[in-house]
């Protein structure tokens, strides 16, 4: 075993010398030769690149046997980046372990769920509770910070790459050993693993630590709350390969930030919000997923979720495209302009920069089609001219660096919420979350509302900043969730609770009485059953919306009904309850509702706790976001439609250095930024 690395979370040297708006894109040199690395050079400043990450897969470059180190290329690089003054975002080549370390370590390689080992080829085939590995990933990242570490060039320090993307979870031996270890420090005794896990149910009583493996292939359920520790696990393992990196680094050079790129909103198995607490600058990468006609609305999401999980301060776009992916079945291509509305949609919702996968377009392995800031057919292209484009763009935003994302309204998202929730022998397989949270913040999206993303943690007085906070799908809730809340409605706040939620405690476990255990109290009614619907089947209420997936059985106590199913299951019980808590006002849907029915149900809850968009005129396909920062206010549109947009605004228009008095307009798929005259 490998001693567990401890937190040292006192320290953050938070941005330092990062440039503020970043631009630029993971740069491996490694892929070409030194005609190439002096041309990138040129294009980089040409474009007015001002980071890179340096060097992600570079591992079998800098140490391509084990123990034999040769930096020569790395330190050219190094050098041809510094003179051309362009920062480097260095990583630590930890996600793809050469063949020699596979060869040397067979025992590191991931073992799937039927305890199948998988073979080397690819990238993140490494088990984060392996030894072997991170004996090795420590060895080349103190030979990486020894290097490189005082250069000035180096700004920030990125550790492997999108941790745990391919190797969330293992069932090897040295798993099954560090899960006992992990749930050792989280429930003391063995007889505490039994009390949480409920093992009194099909005779699960574990009598030794050697019994208990990872909920692995089995002829029947595994145990819920087993699995559920086993992600908690999982999450803490991935992080603890990050934090143990970190500290190495950190010996060194401790005023040099330290970083991981998050996926908010796609990846399931991190708990970012925990995570975020470990990073020094919270980093994210994004991609648009072209069989989704939303998926600029999914942006908004990621990137919300990701200030979310950096508690509100700006964050780094690490990655985005510059058009196709090629990991999609089909990959479309980013239009005209498109490129330049994701990057100020990602600045405008509080990333300090906007940089890419990846600098230059490779000419050979898995990711040659996907697209890049230096296209294969280099400067003569769309693309290119479009990233010359936007780095001319982000100069002339760079003022809005450091400032936050003022908001009304916040949504709740949870990742142990997520975990369990999906878990299965569960009423509805139709009660899935990250897609509910999506259709939520999509409805207020569509209303022009930008929100804050929180965690199920949020204290009452965080909480008690917003008007609006809604609790889409919360079905394990701990006793300060509702506690905070209880209070956050009493404070005279305003709350809307989706169906399902309240039910189970942090080991899944149901919590007393009639449901919803959690938020009986604060809802004023109690469900008598659960109802829910077939695959495809939706049931109608009688103010004319409609529901889908899930009904129930609810009595009203204190709650007034304000709306009813009249068909389905539940036909004439109570759909939509409301309740008034001193000066707040507590809402309860019964069952989930289709798109046009949710941005109903919620543009009425935005009215009535007087949330408006950032400026008049937004919403529908118009996106308004404002930042603030200490002296200034900008206003960020975002015109997704195919029509002219007219806002309401006062400033100058720092894209096109214009004035506006009054009225904004914003071409169809064009975007402005308008440091307001008048504060808001
Ligand atoms: C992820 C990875 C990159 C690259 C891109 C391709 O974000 O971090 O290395 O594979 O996907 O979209």
């Amino acid at each position: 075993m490998t001693t567990r690395s401890s937190s040292s979370s006192v320290h953050r040297p938070e941005w330092g010398r990062v440039p503020r708006l970043a631009f630029g894109g993971d740069y491996n040199p490694d892929q070409w030769n030194r005609e190439v690395w002096k041309e990138d050079i040129r294009l980089m400043r040409q474009a007015g690149v001002n980071l890179v990450t340096l060097g992600v897969f570079s591992w079998s470059w800098i140490e391509p046997e084990q123990d034999r180190f040769d930096f020569s290329g790395m330190d050219e690089v190094v050098e041809l980046l510094h003179a051309g003054g362009i920062s480097i975002d260095l990583a630590t080549p930890t996600a793809s372990p050469p063949p020699w370390f596979s060869e040397a370590h067979p025992e590191a390689l991931l073992v799937d769920r039927t305890g199948r080992r998988l073979g080397h080829g690819s990238r993140q085939g490494f088990c984060p509770s392996a030894a072997g590995y991170r004996e090795r990933s420590a060895v080349v990242v103190e030979q990486l910070v020894r290097r490189y570490g005082d250069h000035s060039a180096v700004v920030l320090w990125h550790i492997g790459n999108e941790l745990g993307g391919y190797n969330a979870h293992c069932w090897c031996d040295a798993t099954a050993e560090a899960f006992r270890g992990w749930l050792q420090r989280r429930h003391g005794g063995l007889d505490e693993v039994n009390r949480a896990w409920g093992t009194a149910f099909w005779s699960q009583r574990y009598s030794a630590w050697s019994q208990i493996q990872p909920p692995g292939l089995t002829p029947g359920r595994v145990n819920p709350a087993q699995q559920l520790d086993f992600y908690r696990f999982g999450s803490d393992e991935l992080l603890d390969c990050y934090r143990a990196e970190r500290e190495l680094i950190r010996r060194h050079v401790p005023a040099t930030p330290v970083t991981t790129n998050f996926m908010a909103g796609t990846y399931k198995w991190a708990d970012y919000f925990h995570w975020a607490t470990e990073m020094d600058v919270v980093a994210n990468d994004h991609y648009l997923v072209a069989a989704d006609p939303d998926s600029h609305v999914d942006l908004a999401l990621s990137a919300d979720l990701t200030r979310g999980t950096a508690g509100g301060a700006p964050w780094l776009l690490m990655e985005h495209s510059t058009s196709a992916v090629q990991w999609q079945p089909r990959n479309k291509a980013k239009r005209p302009g498109e490129m330049l509305r994701n990057s100020l949609s990602h600045i405008a919702r509080g990333s300090d920069g906007a940089c890419f996968f990846q600098w230059r377009q490779s000419d050979s392995g898995v990711e040659k089609w996907h697209s890049s800031m230096v296209p294969h057919g280099g400067e003569d292209t769309r693309i290119w001219r479009e990233v010359v484009q936007l780095g001319g763009a982000l100069e002339r935003v760079r003022e809005v660096a450091g400032s936050t994302v003022a908001c009304e309204v916040a949504i709740v998202w949870d990742y142990e919420n997520y975990w369990a929730l999906e878990m299965d022998a569960h009423p509805s397989v139709g009660m899935t979350y990250a897609d509910e949270v999506r259709a939520w913040h999509r409805a207020l999206w569509r209303e022009g509302i930008t929100c804050d993303v929180v965690p199920a943690t949020a204290d009452a007085r965080t909480l008690a900043g917003y008007r609006l906070v809604l609790v889409p799908s919360q079905y394990l809730m701990s006793g300060s969730t509702s506690a905070a809340l209880t209070a956050y409605a009493e404070g005279g706040g305003h709350l809307v609770v989706g169906p399902f939620s309240g039910l189970v405690d942090t080991d899944d476990r149901v919590h007393p009485g009639h449901y919803p255990g959690a938020l009986r109290e604060l809802l004023g009614l109690h469900i008598d059953e659960f109802l829910p619907l077939g695959e495809g089947e939706t049931t109608e209420l009688d103010n004319g919306l409609a529901g889908r997936v899930w009904c129930e059985n609810v009595v009203p106590g204190t709650a007034a009904v304000e709306a009813s199913f009249v068909s389905g299951p539940a036909a004439g019980f109570p759909a939509l309850l409301r309740r008034r808590v001193g000066e707040g006002l507590v809402r309860y849907a019964a069952t989930r509702f289709d798109d046009t029915s949710l941005r109903a149900l919620l543009s009425g809850a935005l009215a009535e706790a007087a949330c408006t968009p950032a400026a008049r005129g937004g919403g529908d396909g118009i996106e308004t976001v404002r930042r603030q920062g200490a002296d200034a206010s900008w206003l960020f549109v975002v015109n997704h439609t195919g029509s002219e947009a007219r806002l309401e605004c006062t400033g100058f228009e720092l894209l096109n250095g214009v004035h506006v008095t009054g009225t904004l307009v914003v071409p169809p798929g064009e975007v402005a930024v308008v440091r307001e005259s008048r504060q808001p």
